[in-house]
């Protein structure tokens, strides 16, 4: 790495946290550790820390990120959760790749081929978000059928994606109801891996009945989501909305707290390569967006919107301090500093000083779109043992 730009991973923190959950959480037998695009952008060579933690199945989005798993992980299963194209099935089952199906036409397709290997498939079901799954019970029962009958073919798992996490909504408890509904014909002790929570409903409600195994993604990445109300007049005006609404839709026990002890693993670091003292009324970078207010040191910091930083990211720390961006370009943003910074001080984005959290709120956003926003231009730097490890994706 010539620039020195990084997202330093802490593989040992993945690893930990994935300890915590399954203690937490130890009433299932499949973990499987969500890793799609690249998982969330840590990178896929965390996926090793992750199984050590416990993780014994994955989920991808696509064959080509599942093949791209294989490459360096040979046993452990992998989910790809969206439909993949039939003409594609062969290559996914050639390396033992499990594939998920959410329509009958599909399927009786898929039933009409031969593979050399087994092939292993979940069945999606739409539950109420409206994106994948099938949602007709005689659908339901003629995929389970066909499936059965085929000798080179089995239903290994059953699955489902919650739209909301349903602390204050009706729509978790309506799935729930729906989802019963779509499956209470199925001999579900045929189906091993039957998976429906995500991180959040994980959190916040109690295990689903038959299922057998959790999805985790950005739990797993550290994001714990516990809601405090304060003693504030706002917070107050939000818990009584929120009173209403449990009334009003007979919302069943969510729990908005909880003690399990995750932390995000994910930093961003740069440094200082070039300071310059910038008077009132001058400009600072493209567009005269910033204008100097007073005299004062500008510092050149080698991260910019091309690597997913931008000036609404607020703040940069360094030496422990904080300091303003002012102004961002494709590759660089300039930081408004003082005179104890000096070139080659090395710089947080984000890390220890600069939560995740602050970032997330300057930008409006979660740590979804903040990690899915750094982009591969950043080496990452995985640290495992106190060892670092550079790697390029
Ligand atoms: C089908 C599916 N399952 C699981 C996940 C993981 O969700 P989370 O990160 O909230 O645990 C995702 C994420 O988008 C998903 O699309």
């Amino acid at each position: 790495m010539y620039r020195k730009t990084y997202a330093l991973i802490n593989n040992d923190i993945l690893e930990q946290n994935v300890k915590n959950i399954k203690e937490k959480y130890n009433d299932y037998k499949y973990y499987i550790g969500v890793v799609k695009n690249n998982a969330y952008n840590h990178g896929i060579h965390i996926i090793p820390s992750l199984i050590k933690g416990g993780i014994n199945y994955l989920a991808v989005s696509s064959l080509d990120e599942a093949l791209e798993i294989r490459k360096y992980y040979l046993d452990i299963p992998i989910l790809i959760l969206e439909p993949i194209d039939l003409e594609d099935v062969e290559v996914a089952c050639k390396n033992d790749i499990t594939i998920s199906v959410e329509n009958l036409d599909y399927v009786k397709e898929l039933v009409t081929k031969k593979y050399k290997k087994e092939l292993k498939i979940h069945m999606i079901i739409n539950s109420g978000m409206n994106r994948l799954g099938f949602q007709n019970k005689e659908d339901i029962n003629e995929t389970y059928k066909l499936i059965q009958e085929k000798d080179n073919m089995v239903l290994e798992g059953l699955f489902t994606h919650f739209a909301t996490s349903g602390f204050m909504d009706p729509y978790y408890d309506e799935a729930i109801n729906k989802i019963d509904e779509l499956i209470s014909d199925l001999d579900l002790s045929s189906i091993p891996i039957i998976h429906f929570a995500r991180s959040l409903t994980l959190i916040r409600h109690d295990k689903c009945k038959y299922t057998t195994g959790i999805r985790l993604g950005i739990l797993m990445y550290g994001y714990n989501s516990i809601i405090k109300y304060s003693t504030s007049f706002q917070d107050y005006l939000r818990c009584k909305k929120r009173e209403s609404y449990l009334k009003k839709y007979n919302i069943s026990n969510t729990y908005l707290e909880n003690d399990l002890k995750v932390k995000p693993a994910f930093s961003l670091y740069s440094k200082v390569i070039s300071i310059r003292e910038v008077k009132k009324d001058e400009i600072v970078g493209y567009d005269a967006k910033y204008k100097a207010l007073e005299d004062m040191l500008v510092a050149t910091i080698p991260i910019g919107y091309a690597d997913g930083v931008t000036k609404e990211f607020g703040n940069v720390s360094i030496n422990k301090k904080k300091y303003k961006i002012l102004n961002d370009c494709m590759d660089m943003i300039m930081v408004e500093v003082d005179n104890t910074v000096k070139i080659n001080d090395e710089v947080e984005i984000f890390g220890s000083v600069i939560s995740q959290e602050e970032v997330c709120k300057n930008l409006g956003t979660n740590a979804y779109h903040l990690y899915s926003s750094i982009s591969n231009r950043v080496v990452r730097v995985h640290i495992e043992n106190n060892e670092k490890s550079e790697i390029k994706y």
